[in-house]
């Protein structure tokens, strides 16, 4: 039996981009059988249709995507508003000690479940998540990610230099904690697995080495690092590997393709860009984080001009928090701000949100719209009474100009309910 979800609905079935329009109904209805999208249309419409369907109204509210965070590290809700620090010395001082502390398994236990509940009331249905630096913390939280029933992609973080001493790891220890982790989680129920170097600052070539391995012999595999992120980055990375540029590092070792998800790129050279785009891998713009700890404003026309794929990312915890309404907001603003800005509205920020994130992570023809036959994935979204949203609101003119308001004003307090393939999860 269809079940019928009623309320102001909205979504980017294409790519604004590329002159795709914000597809709304005003009094819409999502129908949905199993765990599927079926049909979508003005409520009046399908009402006719489905006589002996299930309704759910929800009275003010609207229907939006599930969101897509496709750059979030879970050890690091403790780090949020870590303030006064660059890169390099805000991992070091801060980021660094407070991931050491999920060596205890309860810690992680206990962070993961925490991580995975903030996605869920701010709306992420899927994310692409950094992990943690040891086994057991990754093995506590596919066990908790498999149960919270989002869709996560996630990997055991690798490095052996330029780390907090407890962090390291050896080639060897990495191929097989790896490979035991992929073994039990890659493509299990809603999860998979990305190999996650954590960047080439604090790899040697043999790890490296070894993410290529692991990406030849399970050809599925998802790949995430950082690139590119701050200026000083750039320099030592240049330094240590003797390379021409930061993209070399991991194009070396055959890191980089259709499934590689490259978080920040805000110094990107035309080359990188190219090569990026060459070989279909995407990037995940995280503009909270990008200021927050300062690293810069983020070339979204270049990346648009050379064909590359990004999508957005909360970057918690040098990001400013788990909303990614929040991430779309900043994300205008940073446009905003640049000489060639782009001239972007709020249908934007919808697709940046949801379909470019499932394109991001090759999960475009599963989530990202309401488009039949894909899952159903959605948030209900309700202001709360006397909210400077829902007065907001109450000026709007059209579709775009509500939306507009909601990633301006609508946060985690907006979110009633999340839906993960018709099944709520909050
Ligand atoms: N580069 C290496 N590790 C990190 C991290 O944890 N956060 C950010 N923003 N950049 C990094
Ligand atoms: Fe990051």
């Amino acid at each position: 039996m269809p079940k019928i979800f009623r309320a102001s609905i909205m979504h980017t079935p294409q790519s604004p981009f590329a002159g795709g329009l914000l597809a709304s109904y005003e009094d819409g209805a999502l129908v949905i059988k199993n765990d599927e999208i079926i049909d979508l249309d003005d409520y009046a419409k399908i009402a006719t249709k489905y006589p002996n369907a299930k309704t759910h109204s929800f009275k003010n509210s609207f229907i939006l995507p599930g969101l897509i965070d496709t750059h979030v590290h879970y050890p690091q809700i403790p780090v949020i508003g870590a303030m006064g620090l660059r890169l390099l010395d805000w991992l070091e001082q801060r980021t660094l000690p407070a991931e050491a502390k999920l060596a205890d398994r309860k810690i992680a236990k206990k962070q993961a479940k925490i991580f995975l509940k903030q996605l869920a009331r701010n709306g992420t249905t899927t994310a692409l998540v950094f992990g943690a630096h040891f086994a057991t913390a990754m093995e506590e939280f596919f066990i908790q990610a498999d149960k919270s029933k989002l869709r996560i992609t996630a990997g055991l973080v690798l490095g052996d230099r330029l780390l907090h001493p407890d962090l390291y790891t050896s080639p060897q220890k990495a191929y097989s904690e790896s490979k035991a982790l992929i073994e039990k989680w890659h493509n299990k129920n809603r999860l998979r697995y990305a190999v996650t170097p954590r960047f080439s600052v604090s790899c040697s070539d043999e790890i490296l080495a070894v993410c290529g391995k692991l990406l030849a012999e399970y050809p599925d595999l998802y790949f995430t690092t950082h690139i590119n992120e701050q200026i000083e980055e750039i320099k030592l990375v240049k330094e240590q590997f003797g390379a021409p540029d930061y993209l070399e590092t991991y194009e070396k070792h055959n890191l980089i393709n259709e499934r590689s998800i490259l978080a920040h790129n805000v110094h990107p050279s035309d080359s990188e860009l190219s090569r990026i785009a060459r070989a279909n891998a995407a990037v995940a713009h995280c503009p909270s984080s990008n200021m927050f700890i300062g690293s810069g404003l983020f070339n979204m026309l270049k990346h648009l001009e050379h064909r590359v794929k990004f999508g957005l990312g909360s970057d918690v915890g040098g990001g400013t928090g788990f909303s990614i309404f929040k991430e779309g907001l900043n994300s205008y603003q940073v446009q905003m701000l640049q000489k060639n800005q782009l001239d972007l509205g709020s249908s934007h920020l919808l697709y940046l949100a949801s379909l470019a994130g499932a394109e991001a992570l090759g999960l475009d023809t599963t989530v990202g719209s309401f488009e039949i036959g894909k899952k159903a994935d959605f948030i209900v979204l309700k202001p709360q009474a006397k909210s400077t949203l829902a007065i907001n609101l109450k000026y709007s003119s059209s579709a775009e100009d509500s939306l507009a308001s909601i990633f301006t004003l609508a946060r985690a307090d907006a979110i009633k309910d999340v839906f993960v393939s018709g099944e709520s999860v909050l």
